[in-house]
C-alpha cells in the first residue's frame, strides 16, 4: 500500500486526507497497521526537514513484512515501512500554463481500484503509451465512460457548464485531490454531478482536467488530439488550480 502526499512551502497538503485512505487501504486487505497516525506523520515531517524539502512529495509505501513465498499472509509479519522525499516544483509545474494532452486507453484493471496498492502494471503501460504518443496522461475507458486517469483522476466541464466527474466506488481511486476540488466547486458555487462521462462527451467539453497529489489541477488541452474547448487552458481549471494553492498555503500558514 502507498500513498504519494504534496509537500509545499516544506508543509505537507492535504495529509489528513492520505493517512485516512492509506488506513482504509490497510483495513481492507487485512494489513496491520505498522504505526497509528502520529507515528506516520513524524516520520513524513522528519524526512521532510532532513531532507530541507520545500515544494515536492513525500512518497511512503507500507508492505506486509519479510516472510517465506506465499500468496497466503504468513501469521505474524512485521510491515516494512518505506519513504523518500522528492524534490519538484508543483507551483510553478511545467505544464501548468499551456495544458497538457491526454489519449483514452482500454481500462483493463482489476475491480478493486479503490485501495491504492502499488500493483499498476495496466498504468504503467498505459502511461508509457501515453508518453510514447507525446501525451502526458492516459484517461482509461470502460463500457464507454472515462474511469479515470493512470495516475490522476479525470474532470469536465460539459457543455451546460456542469463539473462531471466519476463518482466514487471500486471502479476509482477516490483522489485526494479530487475531493479537495469537489469541496472548492461548492464553495465557488460551480455546479458538480459526480456522473461518468464518456469518451465523446469529453471531446465536445468546455473544459477538461485532471488532479493528483502531485499535480494539483493540471488544465487538459487536447484529448486523442482533438482540441478541448478553445484549445487553451480553460478558466474553471485555472481558477481550481489557483484556488487550491491558495487554500493549501493558507491551511498550513
Ligand atoms: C489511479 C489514480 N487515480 C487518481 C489519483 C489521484 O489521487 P490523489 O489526488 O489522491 O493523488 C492517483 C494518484 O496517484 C491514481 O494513481
Amino acid at each position: 500500500m502507498y500513498e504519494v502526499t504534496a509537500v509545499l512551502d516544506g508543509r505537507l497538503v492535504d495529509f489528513e486526507g492520505h493517512l485516512a485512505r492509506l488506513d482504509r487501504s490497510l483495513r481492507e486487505i487485512e494489513m496491520p497497521r505498522p504505526m497509528p497516525d502520529e507515528g506516520f506523520r513524524e516520520v513524513h515531517e522528519t524526512l521532510i526537514a532532513e531532507n530541507g524539502l520545500k515544494e515536492g512529495i513525500v512518497y511512503l509505501e507500507v508492505s506486509r513484512g519479510p516472510a517465506e513465498r506465499d500468496f497466503a499472509h504468513p501469521p505474524m509479519p512485521t510491515p516494512t515501512v518505506v519513504a523518500f522525499t522528492q524534490a519538484r516544483p508543483l507551483v510553478d509545474h511545467p505544464q501548468a500554463d499551456t495544458g497538457v494532452a491526454v489519449i483514452t486507453i482500454p481500462d483493463i484493471r482489476w475491480k478493486r481500484r479503490d485501495i491504492k496498492s502499488t500493483s499498476m502494471l495496466p498504468q504503467v503501460m498505459g502511461k508509457q503509451e501515453a508518453k510514447t504518443r507525446g501525451a502526458y496522461e492516459a484517461w482509461m475507458v470502460e463500457d464507454g465512460a472515462v474511469t479515470e486517469g493512470t495516475s490522476s483522476s479525470a474532470f469536465i466541464v460539459d457543455r451546460d457548464g456542469v463539473l462531471r466527474t466519476q463518482p466514487l466506488g471500486s471502479h476509482i481511486l477516490p483522489g485526494v485531490t479530487r475531493l479537495a476540488v469537489l469541496r472548492l466547486a461548492q464553495e465557488d458555487g460551480v455546479p458538480v454531478e459526480e456522473r461518468p462521462f464518456s469518451v465523446e462527451e469529453a471531446y465536445e467539453a468546455r473544459e477538461a482536467f485532471m488532479t493528483a497529489a502531485s499535480a494539483f489541477v493540471l488544465p487538459i488541452v487536447t484529448v486523442d488530439g482533438r482540441r478541448i474547448g478553445t484549445g487553451e487552458p480553460g478558466p474553471i481549471a485555472r481558477a481550481f488550480r489557483a484556488h487550491y494553492i491558495a487554500a493549501a498555503r493558507a491551511a498550513s500558514a
